[in-house]
């Protein structure tokens, strides 16, 4: 039976390749999509993943959530992926619509129809998810495991120098999650930059499958190429929101985990957005999370490879 699995999305270049790779593998059933503000503004984003389902030629319902963080105004990352999210190639990302149900709803209720099975996966700042639990606070109790692309356990960050941009975007929404009893799991930007670097003659090989969703995977990381190169200096265009997705459907594309004590830091304009992970105990508080700490390269490169030579 095909595992229930919920994403959560701010849906940019990086996060279409995440969905096109849950919603052509056999072993997941993607039950619903909910989509936050983060990369780009939510209608845009909306869009963005309509788009991608479409090209999946699934009937998945895409749900638009939150138009911005919690408890502060939203800053994008339009610099990062374009103005549109999708490396400005032009892409027709207009005039479909969304299912008529809040994001915050649809999780609700996917929760409720496969308590204790439901697998949740976000891919943006977690302001659906805060919003969610400050709803229904015994929602944990029906969500079987979340699996957060966010965070950095080097605290390299991407956005400042420690923090990574979705927990950035909405660090108070973060710190309700940290304190719901979710059995998170994170993986950072740390994996992304050490295992998920896709070098140019990599892209190629992609792009060379020949698939609609191989073209359009790779394209679509156009503007990300460009700020990898100038800003964080990586050999290629990287992607976070793939590889959580990769082990979000298979554990064993981490190669090591630690469970560490993680609170995020609100306050501090200097440090915003970085999740501290008590990895000496220093605080003897019990641990809430499960943090990826290293990752099989090979092993998600085949599940990316194996899900953009899909013709769906
Ligand atoms: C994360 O932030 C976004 O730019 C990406 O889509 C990914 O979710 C990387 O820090
Ligand atoms: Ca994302």
């Amino acid at each position: 039976m095909p595992r229930p699995l919920f994403i959560d999305t701010d849906t940019a270049s990086d996060d279409a390749v995440a969905l096109i790779i849950a919603l052509t593998h056999p072993d997941i059933d993607v039950v619903g999509i909910s989509v936050v503000a983060g990369n780009v503004p939510l209608d845009m984003a909306v869009q963005n993943a309509l788009y991608t389902r479409d090209l999946c030629a699934s009937t998945v319902a895409v749900h638009a959530g939150e138009a911005g963080p919690i408890a502060r105004p939203l800053e994008t990352g339009q610099h990062v992926h374009g103005h549109d999210g999708m490396g400005d190639l032009g892409l027709e990302l207009t005039g479909r619509a969304p299912s008529g149900t809040h994001a915050v709803d649809a999780l609700l209720a996917a929760a409720d129809a496969h308590a204790g099975q439901l697998e949740l996966v976000t891919l943006g700042p977690l302001s659906n998810i805060a919003r969610a639990l400050q709803r229904d606070p015994a929602l944990p109790d029906r969500i079987a495991r979340m699996v957060i692309m966010g965070a950095v356990a080097d605290h390299i960050g991407n956005q400042n120098p420690v923090a990574e941009f979705n927990m950035w975007v909405d660090p108070e929404a973060v710190d309700v999650v940290l304190n719901s009893g979710l059995a998170v799991e994170f993986v950072g930007w740390d994996i992304s930059r050490h295992y998920a670097v896709i070098e140019p003659d990599e892209a190629a090989e992609l792009r060379g499958l020949g698939t609609a969703l191989a073209e359009f995977g790779v394209d679509i990381q156009r503007c990300v190429s460009e700020f990898c190169h100038t800003e964080t200096k990586l050999a290629g265009f990287d992607l976070p929101d793939p590889i959580a997705m990769c082990y979000a459907i298979d554990p064993a594309v981490a190669t090591e985990t630690r469970r560490l004590n993680c609170r995020v830091e609100t306050t501090s304009e200097l440090t915003r957005g970085m999740v501290v992970m008590d990895q000496l105990g220093f605080t003897g508080l019990e641990p809430n999370a499960v943090v990826v700490t290293a990752a099989d390269r090979a092993r998600f490169l085949e599940m990316l490879r194996s899900a953009l030579a899909t013709t769906p």
